[in-house]
This record gives C-alpha cells, sequence and structure tokens, in this order.
C-alpha cells in the first residue's frame, strides 16, 4: 500500500529556507512528515546569502530560496509563486487608491532589508530599473521587524505576500495597489549540481514540485493545513 512504501523512505533531510520561506516551509513539512514519518527533518533558517554559504559548504541538501544563484553550479525548480507586494499601515493616504505611479513612491520612506536578503535586492533592483531614489529609510535585519515598523508608521516597504496573511486578516497592514506590482518571483529548490540527491531529498523535491504550490497557496490566504491533510 502507499502506507507501507512511504514508510520505507528513511533517513535524514537537511533543508535551509530563507526568512521569507519559513512563514509556509513548516506548514509544508507538516504534510511530508505526516506522510513520511520515518524521515527526521532539520530546519535551518537564515537570509539568502547565509543560505547559499551553507549549501556551498556542502551543510544542507536543499534550499528554498526567491532566486537561483548565479555563478554558483547549481540546479533550481521553480515550485510556486513569490508575489513581492508594497505593504503600507492602514490608515496611510495610499490605501485604497487604485493604480499609484510608482514614482509617488519616491516620496516615501521604504524600509529595507539587511544586506544579503533576497527582499532587499528584488526592492532595489525595482527602483533602480524605475530611476527612483529610495528616499533614505531605517534598514531593519528581519520581515517580523519590518512589518511591525510599517504598523509604527515608519514608513512603507516591498515585502513577500508570504509574510503577510496574519497582518491582512487582521486588517493591520494593506497592499497598495502599485502599477508594476505584484514583482512576479517565484520560490525555488535549490542543490548543487554535482550533488547527487538522496532517496529522502528526491522524495521531498518531488512532493515539493507536485503539491508545494497549492499548499503554500492555501498558507498564504490564511487558511492554514488541517493535521489530517496527508
Ligand atoms: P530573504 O528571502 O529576503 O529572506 O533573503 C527571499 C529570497 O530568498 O530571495
Amino acid at each position: 500500500s502507499m502506507a507501507d512504501l512511504a514508510g520505507m523512505v528513511r533517513g535524514n533531510l537537511r533543508l535551509a529556507v530563507t526568512t521569507t520561506a519559513k512563514y509556509f516551509a513548516p506548514h509544508l513539512l507538516g504534510v511530508f512528515s505526516r506522510r513520511f514519518p520515518g524521515v527526521e527533518i532539520r530546519l535551518e533558517v537564515s537570509n539568502r546569502e547565509n543560505v547559499l554559504d551553507r549549501l556551498a559548504s556542502n551543510e544542507d541538501e536543499l534550499a528554498i530560496m526567491g532566486r537561483v544563484p548565479q555563478g554558483m553550479s547549481v540546479t533550481g525548480t521553480a515550485f510556486t509563486e513569490n508575489p513581492l507586494v508594497v505593504v503600507a499601515p492602514a490608515e496611510h493616504p495610499l490605501a485604497g487608491e487604485r493604480d499609484i505611479a510608482p514614482e509617488r513612491l519616491a516620496e516615501e520612506s521604504f524600509l529595507v532589508r539587511e544586506a544579503g536578503s533576497g527582499t532587499r535586492l528584488a526592492m532595489e533592483q525595482y527602483f533602480a530599473e524605475h530611476g527612483l531614489s529610495l528616499k533614505g529609510g531605517m534598514e531593519l535585519g528581519s520581515n517580523e521587524t519590518i512589518k511591525q515598523a510599517v504598523m509604527a508608521g515608519l514608513g512603507l516597504s516591498v515585502l513577500s505576500l508570504h509574510t503577510l496573511p496574519i497582518e491582512r486578516s487582521m486588517g493591520r497592514l494593506v497592499i497598495l495597489d502599485v502599477a508594476g506590482f505584484p514583482l512576479k518571483r517565484h520560490w525555488y529548490a535549490v542543490h548543487l549540481k554535482e550533488k547527487k540527491l538522496s532517496v529522502v531529498a528526491r522524495t521531498f523535491l518531488d512532493f515539493l514540485t507536485e503539491e508545494g504550490g497549492a499548499l503554500v497557496e492555501q498558507v498564504a490566504s490564511g487558511n492554514g493545513i488541517s493535521q489530517n491533510d496527508v
């Protein structure tokens, strides 16, 4: 039976995810480990730069991140979308406005993630492509702190939609309708090209490509995943 086959997949899964993926990764692992109880999982959470270092030194077999690194011999498999959005406090004057011009953003302070963050890179790229200079906002070391700072009225920010299900459902943060947003990115499972994946890692990669998209969607929508989903 399926259950017997699943029971035969045994071993360790060493996985690293960027901080922005930590919002959905535990939910994926919950479904996976209920289905494959013989797999022992170790999850590392860090920013893009650190996740890449760990991958290069073979500390993890698989990584989940927002972009496949260039100049490194890796294989990346996109398994779902990662929309980046402009977040504002609910009472912000631009909340509810339609089709806001990118130039309008130059008048706002933007809070940025730490150097090494993939989210920060994407945000800087957007501003550069539109010839907009970032009005010197504060630099804050995590998605959590940025969300708190946006709620505190310290500025706007660009974050992955996947970091926001709780604050959106509570009505504490809103997404601004800015032309060109959401920035369309993806989540990738990445591993070293020369590395032969273990049966466990291969099983997890197959699981991600077959079911990851729907599960991430479910978490991002604020619905969560039932313990009975296996
Ligand atoms: P990060 O995640 O901003 O935490 O690095 C996003 C990414 O992997 O690009």
